[in-house]
């Protein structure tokens, strides 16, 4: 399966601190915010990896995270020059998706809770139309919104609705079969000029291809596209990390785990950042790691 993390747009709901940075680079407590993204893909075990962002911020981009090999990934990029909506990633990566299967993650949403990898892997493991992933909010008018059926199967989705019919919204986490580019490709724009996710999603719904997947109450989803939700990230991630003395979305630790790299290789990881808190963390890890696996051996 190939991987999207769309990290476009202007961050307009952020300036004047977007002016001059990518929203996916500001700080989530200690790391970037297009890591929380990327290590969704990464735990479902995603590897080839396209980010598609504004012409002007894939340099800084590529700056951060580079051709993905030191991870034990590839990561390659593409523009998006107008923020046409989340579809266009679809159009945009059609050479990258390659006909295949697709998992498409927005580059501000944030993870966490307990079996989310088992969980990826499963339904990664099994897409046959669409996938898709609801969480409960409070204010449901400002997202998509999904109403399902005892067994997970898509009843109606809509877009921002004034009168919601439920208060599940539809996280940035989507996962796709085949036929997603020629869906994308075929849509029309919405009224607010956009080629919307939802209706992707609907199309799918139309056929009786789409899933919703409950993430329930136990599990955190956050957006970091305003500066009251970057802060709540922040503090959510950091009061987390503190207490447990594990980071989230620590990507060389999840690039160890999964096996995509070697400990001597996250070691050097993290000697290259050692100076903070975050790459002292990965050489403990690395050290870790390594003594458990030589204890394996002997
Ligand atoms: C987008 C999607 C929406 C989804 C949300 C998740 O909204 O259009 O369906 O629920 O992402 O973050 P946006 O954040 O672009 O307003």
């Amino acid at each position: 399966m190939k991987g999207i993390v769309l990290a476009g747009g202007r961050g307009t709901r952020l300036l004047p601190v977007t002016l001059a940075v990518s929203k996916q680079l500001l700080p989530v407590n200690d790391k970037p915010l297009v890591y929380f993204p990327l290590s969704v893909l990464m735990l479902a075990g995603v590897r080839d990896i396209l980010i598609i962002t504004t012409p002007a911020d894939m340099p800084q981009l590529e700056r951060l995270l580079g051709d993905g090999s030191h991870l034990g990934l590839s990561i390659t990029y593409a523009g998006q020059p107008e923020p046409n909506g989340i579809a266009e990633a679809l159009i945009i990566g059609a050479e990258h998706i390659g006909g295949g299967p697709v998992a498409l993650v927005l580059g501000d949403n944030v993870f966490h809770g307990h079996n989310f990898q088992e969980l990826l892997r499963r339904e990664c493991s099994r897409v046959d139309g669409c996938v898709l992933f609801g969480h409960p909010v409070r204010d449901p008018h400002r997202y998509g919104i999904a109403e399902a059926g005892h067994d997970g199967r898509l009843l109606s989705i809509e877009e921002k609705p004034a009168r919601p019919r439920s208060n599940q919204a539809v996280v940035g986490l989507y996962l796709y079969d085949g036929d997603a580019v020629d869906i994308a490709k075929n849509l029309t724009p919405s009224a607010r000029g956009e080629l919307e996710i939802t209706d992707v999603n609907r199309a799918y719904l139309e056929r009786g291809k789409a899933k919703l997947v409950n993430l329930g109450r136990g599990f955190a989803w956050l957006d970091a596209g305003t500066p009251e939700s970057l802060l709540q990230a922040s503090q959510y991630v950091q009061l987390l990390e503190q207490r447990q003395g594990v980071r989230i979305a620590c990507l060389e630790e999840i690039a160890l785990r999964m096996g995509y790299i070697g400990a001597d290789d996250c070691r050097r990881l993290g000697v290259a950042l050692g100076a903070s808190a975050y790459g002292q963390y990965v050489i403990t890890v690395a050290e870790q790691f390594g003594n458990t696996q030589q204890e394996e051996r002997s």
